[in-house]
C-alpha cells in the first residue's frame, strides 16, 4: 500500500495511528506489570487492618484526593520536605491507589506520625483551629458516625478475591476491630500509617541517592 493511499484516507490513518500508539503504550506498560520492584511489596507493607481500610474508604468517599496527593517524587525539594521517594511496592494493596497530582494541600504520603491523632482529630474538624490560614474544609461528621463493620468485611473478601493475602481470621475479626469506632477514628488510624514503612529517609532500595540524602521528616506544612 503506498503511503499516499494512507493519507489520504482518513480513516485507515486514524485506525494505524491508534496501532502504532498501542504499541508504544504496550511497550511501556507490559514489562511493569512482571517487575518484581512494581508488583511486589516494599518490606512491611502488608494489607490495611480493617479500621485503616474503613478510614482509607472514608478518605476516598470524602475526596480528599481532590486536594492531596500521596506520591512523594525524587526530587530533592520533595524528599527534603516529606521523607523517601515514593515506591512502588508502596501501593500494591491500594486499589485504587492514591497517588495524585493535585497539591492544593501537602502530600500526605509521609504523614504517619507526623502530628497526634488529637491534633488531627482538632484538624478534620475544624482545620483553622490548629492551622488558622488553611482553606481545608472541615469534616464534623466523621465524629458522629459510626463504621459499617459488614461493609469492611465485605471489602476485606473482595480484596481478598483480587488477590490480597488477608486471612480468614483477620476477616472474621473485622467486626470486633471496628467495633464502636467512629469514621473520625478510622480515618485517623489510616493518615497514622501513611509512609511508616517507608525507607528511611536518605536510604535507598537502589543505593546511594544524593537527592534524599538531606531529607528529613519533619517540617511544618
Ligand atoms: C479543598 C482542599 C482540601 C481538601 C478537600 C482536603 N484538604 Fe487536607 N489540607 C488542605 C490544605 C490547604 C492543607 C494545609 C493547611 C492545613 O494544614 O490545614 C491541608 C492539610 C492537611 C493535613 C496536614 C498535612 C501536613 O503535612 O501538615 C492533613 C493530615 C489533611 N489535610 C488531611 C485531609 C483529609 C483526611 C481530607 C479528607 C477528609 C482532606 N485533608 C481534604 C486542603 C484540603
Amino acid at each position: 500500500m503506498s503511503h499516499e493511499k494512507i493519507e489520504k484516507n482518513v480513516g485507515l490513518m486514524g485506525i494505524l495511528i491508534a496501532v502504532a500508539i498501542s504499541f508504544g503504550g504496550l511497550a511501556e506498560i507490559v514489562p511493569l506489570m512482571y517487575q518484581a520492584e512494581a508488583v511486589e511489596p516494599t518490606p512491611g507493607i502488608e494489607p490495611y487492618p480493617p479500621l485503616q481500610l474503613a478510614g482509607r474508604d472514608v478518605y476516598v468517599r470524602e475526596g480528599c484526593y481532590n486536594c492531596h496527593s500521596q506520591m512523594v517524587r525524587t526530587l530533592r525539594f520533595e524528599t527534603a520536605r516529606y521523607g523517601h521517594y515514593s515506591l512502588a511496592g508502596e501501593s500494591v494493596y491500594d486499589r485504587p491507589f492514591q497517588w495524585g497530582s493535585k497539591r492544593t494541600g501537602p502530600d500526605l504520603a509521609r504523614v504517619g506520625g507526623r502530628y497526634s491523632d488529637e491534633w488531627h482529630r482538632v484538624h478534620l474538624i475544624n482545620p483553622r483551629d490548629v492551622v488558622p490560614e488553611s482553606n481545608m474544609p472541615g469534616y464534623p461528621w466523621l465524629e458522629k458516625t459510626r463504621v459499617d463493620a459488614s461493609a469492611i468485611v465485605r471489602h476485606m473478601r473482595a480484596l481478598k478475591t483480587l488477590g490480597d493475602p488477608y486471612t480468614e481470621e483477620q476477616i472474621a475479626g473485622a467486626p470486633v476491630a471496628v467495633d464502636g469506632k467512629t469514621e473520625m477514628d478510622a480515618l485517623i488510624a489510616y493518615m497514622q500509617a501513611l509512609g511508616r514503612h517507608a525507607p528511611r529517609p536518605g536510604a535507598s532500595p537502589e543505593g546511594d541517592d544524593p537527592a534524599s540524602a538531606s531529607a528529613s521528616a519533619g517540617g511544618a506544612p
